[in-house]
């Protein structure tokens, strides 16, 4: 009997490994095979997993509910951590100012800007909203910003992308984003504008749902008009929480989940993208189509292409103005010789980069709630965990300690899938097609209102609710999209009560 026992514990051990073990040099195979075991998919939704409630590992956070869940530090900081990341929170929430100020350490912003802090487009480190809905007047709509390219034409192009010297074609004269606002003197690029038509669907069980379709264009163009080919792909500040743990998860697991995803139907690829400081090729993992690799690449290119200042990685006091904007390299700049040259000096980077990589995952709610479990059932049966991949053990080697070996949830894969023609910008960006976009992960999404109450889904932000957010699924997300509108009403409801716990 006990050899019996013996044998199948072997079997699913073995079973396990077959499915999910990849090469990880930093486990041992002890290690490797617990990993396996406790990252396989769950098929019992009588009651809730082992850890399940810690979605972000030892660095989850119990905290009252309030507008301030998403900014906490993770709970496994050190002390001297803790301080690293208020000095980050700082610099997060500082309102810079355009040179010369009398503020000498916080100039330097734009020529041409699309906010003044970090803080002002991650509204309290979680997402940002939309102009033209309801209750958001246009002034504030500054959180969703426009990036700019060209189809790559011709074989020139084509070149420049595959070398990797650009991540997509930018506009001759607007650069790689607009810029809403600029330095006193100097014309802003544009404003951008939204139609919304309503699609109305119906939903088995005699349910309508109404999806806002939306249709873009800019407004008071300050240098000309825009090139006829340009592609506009507007894209909402996503929320900020346990990013050093995504970039702590093992490339080898990302990459198997392309294989997983096949068996499941989906056909998930990576985004290659350059790393600025050591020129290879590596897996991109942050934005909403992967084309940034790590937060601290992702932080920089947010105080260029964002606010017009200089940092190690991106080393122009201008930004994203262009040989067709003359007038804005004429601009002065908040470079100071006692700090160095760069208006954000490798220090203060840091700090930013590191308060990026700490912010806590709050503590899931009612994990053992009769509704959620039938809804993560729904969510799992409905072929959702092909991209929305549930769970990771981070790396051993992570290079901070508190993203060491840690089990998390976000459910995501981290890969591109193409979501349709209804989600699609045309815009190419590193090995992202027009059609593709990166799994955004789902932790904490249940608490997105709370933080923000004017923010909305997706990349651009068109999903008022959860629901509609499932309901603009297409293209390999189509058939669980199908399942979504096919489910009874309490089945729905169940699916979104369960993303409502996240
Ligand atoms: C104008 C609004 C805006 C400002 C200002 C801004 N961000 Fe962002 N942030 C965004 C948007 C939009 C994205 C997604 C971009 C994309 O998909 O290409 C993003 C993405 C990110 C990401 C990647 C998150 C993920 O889950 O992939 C990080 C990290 C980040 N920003 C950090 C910062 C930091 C640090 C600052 C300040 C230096 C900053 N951002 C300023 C709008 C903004
Ligand atoms: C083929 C891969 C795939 C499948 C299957 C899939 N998703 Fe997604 N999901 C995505 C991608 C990619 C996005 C981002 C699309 C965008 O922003 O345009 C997304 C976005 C979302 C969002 C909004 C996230 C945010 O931060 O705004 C929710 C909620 C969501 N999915 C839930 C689900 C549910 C529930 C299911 C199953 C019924 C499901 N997804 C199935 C890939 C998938």
């Amino acid at each position: 009997m006990q050899q019996a026992i013996g044998l199948l514990l072997l079997g699913l051990a073995l079973e396990a490994s077959a499915g999910s073990v990849t090469q990880r040099a930093d486990l041992n195979p002890q290690d490797l095979e617990r990993v396996a075991a406790i990252t396989q998919p769950t098929s019992d939704f009588s009651q809730p997993e082992a850890f399940e409630i810690m979605q972000g590992g030892a660095g989850t956070v119990k905290k009252r509910i309030n507008p301030d869940i998403f900014s906490h530090p993770a709970a496994n900081l050190t002390f001297e951590a803790r301080q690293e990341f208020m000095v980050g929170n700082g610099l997060f929430r500082k309102d810079w100012v355009s040179s010369p100020a009398s503020t000498q350490a916080s100039d330097g912003l734009g020529p041409l800007f699309n906010a003044r802090s970090c803080q002002g487009c991650h509204v309290k480190d979680g997402r940002g909203s939309v102009p033209g809905f309801e209750s958001i007047d246009r002034s504030d709509a500054v959180s969703l910003l426009v990036r700019l390219s060209l189809p790559s034409s011709n074989d020139d192009a084509r070149a420049r992308l595959d070398r990797g010297e650009v991540v997509s074609l930018p506009d001759p004269i607007y650069g790689h984003q607009l810029q809403p606002f600029a330095v006193a003197g100097l014309p802003a690029e544009g404003q951008i504008k939204i139609d919304y038509t309503e699609i109305p669907v119906s939903l088995n069980g005699g349910e309508m749902a109404y999806l806002m379709s939306p249709a873009y264009s800019i407004e008071n163009l300050g240098y000309g008009p825009l090139h006829p080919e340009l592609r506009l792909s507007p894209r909402l500040a996503p929320p900020m929480l346990g990013l050093g743990l995504l970039e702590a998860i093992h490339q080898n697991d990302i990459l198997a989940n392309i294989d997983r995803g096949i068996a499941k139907g989906v056909s998930g690829r990576a985004n290659w993208v350059r790393d600025k400081e050591t020129g290879e090729k590596v897996l991109g993992r942050f934005n909403w189509k992967a084309g940034q690799p790590d937060v601290e690449h992702q932080a920089s290119a947010a105080f260029s292409g964002d606010m017009g200042l200089s940092t190690p990685l991106f080393p122009s006091h201008y930004g994203d103005c262009t040989a067709a904007q003359q007038a804005c390299f004429l601009m002065p700049n908040g470079a100071q010789e006692n700090l160095g040259e760069h208006e954000v000096p490798a220090r203060l980077m840091d700090f930013v980069t590191m308060y990026s990589q700490n912010l806590a995952l709050p503590q899931r709610r009612d994990v053992d709630d009769a509704r959620v479990l039938a809804g993560k059932k729904q969510f799992y049966e409905s072929n959702c965990i092909a991209c929305h991949v549930p769970k990771y053990v981070t790396r051993r080697d992570a290079s901070r300690p508190e993203h060491r070996f840690q089990l998390i949830w976000p459910y995501t894969d981290l890969l591109l899938h193409d979501m349709g023609s209804g989600l699609a910008d045309g815009q190419e960006e590193g090995d992202a097609s027009g059609r593709e976009w990166r799994t955004p992960p789902l932790w904490g999404i249940g608490l997105t209102k709370t933080v923000n109450p004017d923010a909305t889904w997706l990349h651009d932000g068109r999903a008022r609710t959860l629901l509609e957010a499932v309901l603009w699924h297409g293209g390999e997300a189509q058939a669980a999209r199908d399942r979504v509108v096919a489910m009874t009403p309490q089945e729905r409801a169940d699916l979104i009560r369960f993303l409502e716990s996240l």
